[in-house]
C-alpha cells in the first residue's frame, strides 16, 4: 500500500481544499452546503446530497476560514425544510424533525430543495441527530459571527423550540435520555442501538446546553427553557453515573443484586451480570482508563465503546474532568484497538458470528470490522483532536493527525477503513468523501489555533 510520505503537509492541505471546494453545492447561485462524496468511479446513489451531519465539519471549517455565508445559507435552508406543524400523520415527517439530507431538484426550470427525512433512505430510518447537530452548528455560527440578529429571528427561535419539543417530549419511558429507534444517527443501519444510544445522548446534551445560550427568554420560550433546565441535571447525572465504566464501576456492577423493586434499588436497570463480558473488560480497560457505555436500558448495558458519543461527551463537558482524562487514557493505552492505522474506530469491538447475525440482521455491509461495525472513520479525527486539545493532550492529537496524514490523500479520502487495525480501505467505501476531507482540515485548524475550540466546546456544568 502506498503512503503519502512523498507529499508535503502543505500539498496535502492544498489538495484537501481543492477537493472540498468541488463538493460545494449552489442553490439559486448561492453556496448552500456540501455533497457527501464526489467519487467519480461509482454511482452516486444518495451521496450527491447534502447530509446535515456530514455538513457540520464543513460548516465549522468555513466559519474558521471567515466564510460564514455558506453556513448561514445552510442553516436558513434546512430550517425551512423542518416541519412546524402536524403530529398525528405518520406519512409525514414529525414536527421538529430535521431531514437527514437534501438535494437541489428542479421543476419547470425552477430550482427547489428536496428533503429526505429517511423516507428515501435504506431501512427508512429517520435521523434523530440532525436537529441536534443543527442547533450545535447554529451556536458555532453565532459565536463566530456574533450575528445575534439571525438567531433571534422568530423563525429561528421557533426552529430551536420545535426541535427541543420533539426531543424533550415524554413517551414510553421515564428516563432523562432521548428514546430513539435503531439507525437514528451516523450509524444509520441496524446495529442494536434502539433505546438510549450514547452517540445521541451526547449530542442531546450538547444541543440542550447550546439552546440555553440561543433561546431568547420570552413568554413563547418560557416552557421549553424551563424543561431544558429541568432535564439537564437529570441527564447529566444519569450519563455520568450509570453509563460510566471503569475498573471500580466494573466491580460494583459485577456484584450487583438483581430483581430489586422500589426507588432505592441500586441496580436500577436490573442488569444481569451474565450479560456483561466482565473478563474481557477487566483485561481491556486499563487501571487509568474508563468510558461511557454504548447504551443503557432495562436489563441492558451495551459495553461497546462508541467514539462519537465519548468524544462529544468530552467536547461538551458532559463528562467530568477526571472522566474525560480517563477516556483519553483509554484511547492512548488501547491505541492499537481504537486507532492503529487510521483514527478512529466508530465502535469497538465489532459484533461477530451470532451476535452479528442477530443484532445487525446479518447485514453484509456491516460484517465484522467493516463500515459501522468496527470500521474506522477518518471524520472522527476532528472530534478526537478537539477532545484531546481541550484536555491539553496535544501529543495525542498530533500523533493521530500524523497517522491520518500519511494515507488520506494517496487513498483518495475514503469514507471509512476496514479490518481490526483499520489497514484496508473500506470495501464499499466512497472516495473523495467530504467529511473525511473536512475532518482532516478541521483537525489541522484546531491544532494550529486552539482558540477555535470555542466554536464547539462547552465549559463544565453551567
Ligand atoms: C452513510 C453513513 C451516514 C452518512 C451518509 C453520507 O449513510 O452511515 O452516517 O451521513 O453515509 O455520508
Amino acid at each position: 500500500m502506498k503512503r503519502d510520505e512523498g507529499l508535503s503537509e502543505q500539498t496535502i492541505v492544498e489538495q484537501a481544499w481543492e477537493a472540498l471546494e468541488k463538493s460545494v453545492i449552489y442553490y439559486q447561485g448561492q453556496p448552500i452546503g456540501t455533497i457527501a462524496a464526489s467519487d467519480p468511479e461509482v454511482a452516486s446513489l444518495n451521496y450527491d446530497q447534502c447530509f446535515i451531519r456530514d455538513f457540520i465539519s464543513s460548516g465549522l471549517l468555513y466559519l474558521i476560514k471567515g466564510k460564514p455565508a455558506i453556513v448561514r445559507n445552510f442553516l436558513e435552508a434546512t430550517l425551512k425544510l423542518q416541519p412546524k406543524t402536524g403530529q398525528l400523520d405518520c406519512s409525514k415527517p414529525s414536527r421538529g424533525l430535521m431531514p437527514a439530507s437534501f438535494k437541489i431538484a428542479s421543476l419547470n426550470g425552477e430550482e427547489y430543495l428536496k428533503a429526505d427525512f429517511g423516507n428515501h433512505a435504506i431501512g427508512r430510518v429517520a435521523p434523530a441527530d440532525a436537529c441536534l447537530w443543527w442547533i450545535i452548528l447554529l451556536r458555532a455560527y453565532v459565536i463566530s459571527t456574533q450575528d445575534f440578529e439571525l438567531v433571534q429571528r422568530d423563525d429561528f427561535q421557533e426552529g430551536i423550540r420545535v426541535s427541543l419539543e420533539l426531543c424533550l417530549v415524554t413517551r414510553f419511558d421515564m428516563y432523562p435520555m432521548v428514546l430513539v429507534p435503531d439507525g437514528a444517527s451516523m450509524i444509520d443501519r441496524r446495529m442494536g442501538l434502539y433505546g438510549h444510544p450514547l452517540d445521541i445522548q451526547s449530542l442531546f446534551y450538547a444541543a440542550l446546553r447550546a439552546s440555553l445560550e440561543l433561546l431568547v427568554p420570552n413568554p413563547a420560550n418560557q416552557t421549553v427553557i424551563q424543561a431544558v433546565c429541568n432535564r439537564l441535571p437529570l441527564l447529566l447525572r444519569q450519563l455520568r453515573e450509570d453509563y460510566w465504566l471503569d475498573p471500580d464501576r466494573l466491580n460494583v456492577i459485577y456484584r450487583y443484586q438483581v430483581e430489586e423493586y422500589g426507588e432505592e434499588a441500586l441496580n436500577q436497570f436490573n442488569i444481569y451480570s451474565d450479560s456483561i463480558p466482565f473478563y474481557r473488560l477487566a483485561k481491556w480497560i486499563p487501571e487509568a482508563g474508563g468510558y461511557l457505555a454504548g447504551n443503557l436500558g432495562p436489563s441492558q448495558l451495551d459495553c461497546r465503546f462508541f467514539s462519537l458519543g465519548n468524544l462529544m461527551a468530552i467536547i461538551a463537558s458532559l463528562t467530568t474532568e477526571l472522566q474525560s482524562h480517563k477516556i483519553l487514557n483509554l484511547i492512548e493505552l488501547r491505541w492499537s484497538d481504537l486507532i492503529s492505522h487510521m483514527p478512529m474506530k466508530l465502535c469497538y469491538p465489532a459484533l461477530e458470528d451470532n451476535d452479528w447475525r442477530t443484532v445487525t440482521g446479518a447485514d453484509p455491509k456491516n460484517r465484522p470490522w467493516s463500515y459501522h461495525n468496527g470500521g474506522s472513520w477518518p471524520v472522527l479525527l476532528w472530534m478526537l483532536v478537539a477532545a484531546a486539545k481541550k484536555m491539553n493532550r496535544g501529543e495525542l492529537a498530533h500523533h493521530a493527525i500524523a497517522i491520518a496524514e500519511r494515507r488520506l490523500v494517496q487513498d483518495q479520502w475514503p469514507e471509512y477503513y476496514d479490518g481490526p487495525d483499520g489497514r484496508l480501505i473500506g470495501k464499499e467505501s466512497r472516495k473523495y468523501q467530504t467529511w473525511t476531507i473536512t475532518g482532516y482540515l478541521l483537525a489541522k485548524e484546531i491544532i494550529a489555533n486552539p482558540d477555535h475550540l470555542k466554536l464547539m466546546t462547552f465549559d463544565l456544568d453551567p
